[in-house]
């Protein structure tokens, strides 16, 4: 099995080097690519940003992240490279070309480090960020003033004039208490289903077919929204940024709005990419990116009550067991959804939830199995 993986790899690797003409020079980060150039242009990816602040203060911090890149607009080239690629996999494009090339674009974007960006955030204080990396993000939390106004998430505009010149990026700004409850999920599998466990078919959920909601999560998260009185939403996924766009649209039309969290991975070339697509051994690695951005999210909202949600196709049962065990009473409840082929065996629950109270985590297969919890009340199983 593994190594028929690796061959698919090897195929890959070996196909897309040599179609791949290279339409893009590498990607270094650049002062120097020709104005007004037919083949890029700018581009600022705003993601949504949480936004916090302390019991008694009034001022408001925000957990800015972004990547500013430059962008191939003739990405025929690209396309057809990706497309070949994609169909020695025995994967049918069929009429889905246009969600490869929206999905796998901002893997070919180049970075522009050193950009600094102006946000406009209806109500509060306009700010200018610090410069983007090298590799072309910026992850910072920056006071945005005593916003005024409803908690109800707002737009933020960012501009880089003189560079970007006029055009304006959005994002949204999603501000919560620092009590009252808030919602940790994964993505793949746990909401979308994603096939983790099938490379091939991962790879079409990825980049060909729409994206759809594992049946029953939107009915389940819908019925939570309302119990747990608004809270604060948040899509911790494994999936990098470049996948955020599409993504997000997908969240956004069947979930409860809230900022995804996603990985800063940067890649050189397709065979990368695949790679880290098919890549099994991603699991321990994926665990300790979860543990590090629930830990952020816990810096930002010390005093809420989470519940945390994934499922047991990689390390989620493990790292929010983790988390609990740190962090008693930041944890609510923890959800885990078994996938079929996935290591469901008792005892692995048992182990990853070592020390962490029975009464706090269920592993369950129906969303439906779920909608008679009373999850406000702590009531978990
Ligand atoms: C992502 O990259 C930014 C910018 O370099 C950095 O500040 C941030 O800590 C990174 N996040 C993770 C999870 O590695």
């Amino acid at each position: 099995m593994h190594s028929q993986r690796l061959l698919q790899v090897a195929a890959i690797t070996a196909l897309t080097s040599s179609v791949f003409a290279n339409p893009i020079p590498p990607r270094e980060p650049t002062d120097n690519i020709p104005r007004g150039s037919p083949l890029v242009t700018d581009e600022i990816l705003l993601l949504d940003a949480p936004a916090f602040k302390s019991s008694e203060g009034d001022q408001w911090t925000a957990s800015i992240r972004m990547f500013t890149h430059l962008r191939q607009i003739d990405s025929k080239i690209f396309s057809t490279a990706l497309t070949t690629a994609i169909e020695a996999l025995g994967i049918e494009i069929g009429n889905k070309a246009s969600n490869v090339l929206e999905r796998t674009k901002l893997f070919l974007a180049i970075p522009r480090s050193g950009i600094e960006v102006d946000l406009d955030i209806v109500g509060c204080e306009s700010i200018l960020t610090g410069e983007t990396s090298k590799t072309g993000l910026l992850e910072q939390s920056i006071g945005i003033g005593a916003c005024s106004g409803s908690l109800k998430q707002r737009v933020i505009s960012g501009s880089a004039p003189g560079f970007f010149k006029d055009r304006q990026f959005e994002s949204l700004l999603f501000p919560s208490l620092p009590t009252g409850f808030g919602v940790v999920s994964d993505v793949d599998d746990t909401i979308k289903v994603s096939h983790v466990l099938d490379t091939k078919l991962k790879l079409q959920a990825a980049l060909v077919d729409d994206h759809v909601a594992v049946d029953g999560m939107p009915e389940l998260y819908s019925k939570w929204d309302g119990e747990l009185g608004n809270p604060a939403w948040f899509y911790l996924t494994g999936s990098p940024y470049q996948l955020y766009p599409s993504l997000r649209k997908f969240i956004f039309d069947e979930y409860p709005q809230g900022p995804m969290i996603t990985k800063n991975i940067t890649y050189t070339d397709i065979p990368n990419l695949f790679k880290y697509i098919v890549d099994e051994d991603v699991d321990e690695i994926l665990g300790d990116y979860k543990i590090t951005q629930l830990e952020k999210l816990r810096s930002f909202y010390p005093q809420k009550k989470f519940i945390t949600i994934g499922d047991s196709t990689q390390a989620d049962p493990e790292a929010y067991a983790e988390i609990a065990r740190r962090y008693p009473d930041f944890i609510q409840c923890i959800f885990i959804r078994k996938v079929d082929g996935a290591d469901n065996r008792f005892e692995r629950f048992l182990s990853a939830f070592a020390g962490v109270p029975a009464s706090k985590w269920t592993v369950f297969t129906e969303p439906s199995e779920l909608l008679r919890l009373d999850v406000a009340n702590g009531r978990c199983n």
